[in-house]
């Protein structure tokens, strides 16, 4: 790195090496200008273990070991929280799964993650195959459009249907909202961004305010239907449903009261779309730029989906057969992760090898840098979904490719991302082809999740006639 050099720090601390960057703040600077490039230079100068300061106070520690990162995420998890930096998150989500610590946390996770088992959640990939299918018919062939903003779309449709069941008015009002808190919560992420929070009186913070409250009286009032219906004894398939119902007998946890049920719907809606529309958007950009691939894609759904122009639309008893869609999938979110860094603050001081990273200490993992690295992955910038082979998959460290994170607090959504990806690449290709528009400019831009930073445009191209 330019402008650094190694040093071991004076002090009676063993830190790991590390950027000394000679200007206070200069490291901070460089890396919210570019965070990514930034972890990957320091770990490729300083190795598996490195150490850094923002500012004057704030020690970070940043892992590149599988064997580290299991340990901090899974082995040692109740030595850790999640970086309390979070405020703005906790004000749009409360005390939901993602933002809670603690026993409360461990045991509202007890009783959602059943929910969330392949096997209950098979009744979405109807609405997720319903959905793709109808944004699919809205385009036209030869038409150029942004497929972040269409996969943004369709991910919204689905999750709030999943969760909300058939009531229409109320999806499209939660999307409105939805989006709103949304672009407000990423705002305030950026530079500066918690200066903004600080004046109420600035229309972005009246909008943000209006739309959340609006937010919570829509998902109080389903709340009070879906009691009342079940009072009644008229059950419904949807997650709200299944969430209401849901408590760990055997555990000791009984239902969740109104407040919890409404943290954790908003949780789930806001952790459950964007993710899946970046890995989609990104799996698009990459069978756009590797046409061998893509071929391959369509090969598949036509082998699997019947004759030579995959004829019928998917179904969930599909996925197993669709094994090289699954392979690109895993490999999109290799080289694009949707979720690319992982932080962790110690609450007691923790022993990495050698080192002893102090209470207090922020640790970072990145899901990018990781799996970039060619001691895991050979020829780590190329998009090669062959590499993902059975063999392949049980030898590489469960830690060098972690897009979900793991342990406890690791993605409770898994198996409906996955569903998803899958479902929605088969039922869009099986009747797109999409060419990426050369001048439009490709770029990250990594906020909580790594989204493409100028949208994605594409021009589409329908296969055949229908
Ligand atoms: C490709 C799509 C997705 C990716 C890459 C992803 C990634 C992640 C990651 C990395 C975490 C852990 C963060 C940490 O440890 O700090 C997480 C947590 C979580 N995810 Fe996902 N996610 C995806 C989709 C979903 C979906 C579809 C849902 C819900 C329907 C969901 C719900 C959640 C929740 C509730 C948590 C918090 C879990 C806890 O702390 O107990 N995610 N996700």
């Amino acid at each position: 790195m330019q402008d650094v050099m190694t040093s071991s720090v004076s002090s009676s601390i063993d830190y790991p090496p590390g950027p000394r960057s000679i200007l206070p703040n200069k490291l901070l600077r460089r890396f919210l200008h570019d965070p990514i490039k930034t972890l990957m230079e320091i770990t490729r100068t300083y190795g598996d273990i490195s150490h850094f300061k923002f500012g004057r106070q704030q020690h970070i520690y940043l892992l590149n070991n599988p064997r580290y990162i299991e340990d901090v995420l899974v082995k040692n998890h109740k030595n850790f929280t999640k970086n309390k930096t979070r405020q703005s998150t906790k004000r749009l989500l409360g005390e939901g799964l993602v933002t809670s610590e603690g026993e409360f946390h461990d045991s509202q996770r007890r009783i959602i993650q059943p929910t969330f088992h392949p096997n209950r959640i098979k009744t979405y990939g109807e609405i997720m195959i319903t959905s793709a299918a109808r944004m699919c018919q809205q385009w036209e062939d030869g038409i150029t459009l942004d497929i972040h903003k269409e996969m943004m779309h369709v991910t919204l449709a689905i999750i709030s249907k999943s969760v909300l069941g058939s009531d229409i008015k109320s999806q499209d009002e939660v999307g409105n909202a939805l989006l709103t808190c949304m672009e407000y919560s990423n705002r305030v992420l950026m530079p500066f961004g918690q200066l903004i929070a600080k004046m109420p009186i600035l229309p972005v913070n009246k909008a943000y305010q209006r739309a959340k409250k609006k937010l919570d009286l829509i998902v109080y009032s389903m709340i009070k239907e879906h009691r009342d219906k079940e009072s009644k004894g008229t059950s419904n398939a949807d997650l709200l449903y299944t969430l209401l119902r849901a408590q760990d007998a055997e555990a000791g946890i009984g239902r969740m009261n109104d407040s919890q049920l409404k943290d954790e719907v908003m949780t789930i809606f806001v952790a459950g779309h964007e993710t899946t529309a970046n890995a989609l958007t990104w799996t698009f950009y990459l069978l756009s730029q590797y046409p061998t691939e893509e071929a391959r894609v369509y090969e598949e759904l036509c082998s699997v989906l019947g004759d030579k122009d995959a004829k019928r639309i998917p179904t969930v008893e599909d996925i197993p057969k669709l094994e090289y869609t699954e392979k690109v999938f895993r490999e999109s979110m290799r080289l694009y992760p949707p979720v690319w860094t992982i932080a962790r603050q110690a609450i007691n001081d923790y022993k990495v090898d050698k080192y002893v990273l102090p209470t207090g200490s922020i640790i970072l993992m990145s899901q990018y840098v990781m799996p970039h690295d060619p001691r895991h992955f050979s020829d780590p910038d190329l998009f090669y979904p062959d590499r993902w082979t059975k063999e392949a998959k049980l030898q590489i460290p469960r830690f060098s490719y972690f897009p979900f994170g793991g342990g406890i607090r690791g993605c409770v959504g898994e198996p409906f991302a996955w569903m998803e990806g899958i479902l929605l690449i088969a039922t869009i290709c099986r009747e797109w082809k999409m060419h990426h528009d050369p001048d439009h400019k490709v770029e990250l831009k990594p906020l909580v999740t790594l989204r493409p930073k100028y949208g994605m445009s594409m021009t589409l191209e329908r296969r055949n006639e229908r």
